[in-house]
């Protein structure tokens, strides 16, 4: 389950998995007007709405470009065509990732080149990178997966000394950070995901790619739009991946909440953390440096599947990010990749379990939801 926006309004459970609906029930007058305001406008393709989402999306990133697409998976795929990336060429991603890092890595042409996490962590390790880059490798996409950054100061420095574009997938980290600095602006480019389940997310489909590399952001301006700028000035053969002028409008609303709900987001991972102590849950381990948006919080645990359904009766919904790592897909099965030849990323996948997240848990849910763990700990202690 890559997207986790159901599970919400027709769920029985007490404490749901993530309530997408409560985002628009708090802001529901900001979403009103806006959505109002396009309708009137009679521009619902790119314009104006999504001209200023842009030039606000960046700011927040800390960069000069963002172009608004279709969804993350095309922002993606627009930066490694952007970058000429294609057959013959490697791409290094994660191990352990949401299928779309590798999907958009394939749909170029280009091979995705696996590397593992570090042994305690789930991002990637800049070490395993390194004993992986050949002779055509061409980037490396770097996931901030459940919103907490890569290593990027390692990963740029092995980047810029292989000559390699460093590439963030961005799709679960608005708003995270590395060493202070806000995911968006920390490589080549970064990609990122609208889906209404994410920490910015819109109503639909969207996506955008975020970059301070100016040739970039023009290439890939074209190739959202038939290879044009304007009406007719088709200089490329581009795609069709534009964001339109509602989601546009949705977006600014929600950015202007994004950093207070990002803090709730925090307080409630430090509950976790807290009161899951001692238990024989593996709490996530954040590195020095990061600061994690917390897209996701996931725990690992020996007894996942039956930690699962004990929590499922007592009304508390979970998720499993991801339960089938991209090399054992049978999308993927023509790679030549074997079980067992990334021994981490199939245990996380065998382990983990997402806990309720979202800036609409409250306390008394975060309490139910760890009563229910440690009722299950003392039941199979
Ligand atoms: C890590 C990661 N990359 C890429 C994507 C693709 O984004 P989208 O669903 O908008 O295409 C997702 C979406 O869930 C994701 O989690």
């Amino acid at each position: 389950m890559a997207n986790s926006s159901s599970g919400s309004a027709t769920s029985p459970a007490a404490v749901p998995f993530l309530d997408v609906g409560a985002c628009y029930r708090e802001l529901k007058a900001e979403y009103d007007a806006a959505w109002h305001r396009v309708m009137e406008s009679g521009r619902y393709i790119l314009g104006e709405e999504v001209e200023a989402f842009e030039t606000e999306f960046a700011a927040a990133c800390g960069a000069s470009h963002c172009i608004g697409t279709g969804n993350g998976l095309e922002s993606l795929f627009l930066i490694l065509r952007g970058y000429g990336i294609g057959g013959g060429d490697e791409v290094i991603v994660p191990a352990q990732t949401f299928i779309a890092t590798w999907l958009a890595v394939s749909h170029t042409g280009a091979r995705p080149v696996a590397v593992e996490s570090h042994q305690h962590g789930f991002q990637m390790d800049p070490a395993r990178v390194v004993a992986a880059i050949t002779g055509r490798t061409r980037a490396i996409l770097a996931v901030h997966l459940y919103g907490e950054p890569s290593n990027m100061d390692a990963l740029r420095e092995i980047a810029a000394r292989g000559n390699l574009r460093l590439i963030e997938d961005a799709a679960q980290a608005h708003g995270a950070r590395w060493c202070g600095r806000p995911a968006g602006g920390l490589g080549d480019a970064a990609g990122f995901s609208f889906y209404p389940s994410k920490n910015l997310g819109a109503f639909g489909d969207g996506g955008a790619v975020v970059t301070n590399d100016r040739q970039l952001a023009e290439a890939v301006r074209r190739l959202r739009n038939y290879g044009a700028l304007g009406k007719s000035d088709h200089d490329i053969c581009g795609y069709n991946s534009r964001l339109d002028s509602l989601q546009a409008a949705l977006l600014r609303v929600r950015l202007r909440h994004l950093e207070e709900w990002n803090a709730r987001r925090r307080a409630l991972a430090r509950m976790y953390r807290k009161g899951l102590a001692g238990t024989r849950c593996v709490l996530p381990v954040v590195a020095e440096g990061a600061e994690p948006c917390w897209h996701v919080f996931a725990i690992r645990h020996p007894d996942r599947e039956q930690l699962r359904s004990f929590l499922q009766a007592r009304g508390v919904e979970t998720a499993i990010h991801y339960p089938v790592p991209p090399h054992l897909s049978p999308a993927y099965a023509g790679l030549g990749y074997r079980r067992g030849d990334f021994p981490l990323a199939e245990r996380w996948a065998d382990t983990v379990l997402s806990l309720p997240m979202g800036p609409h848990v409250d306390d008394a849910a975060a309490e139910r939801v760890m009563e229910a763990v440690r009722a299950f700990e003392s039941a199979h202690a």
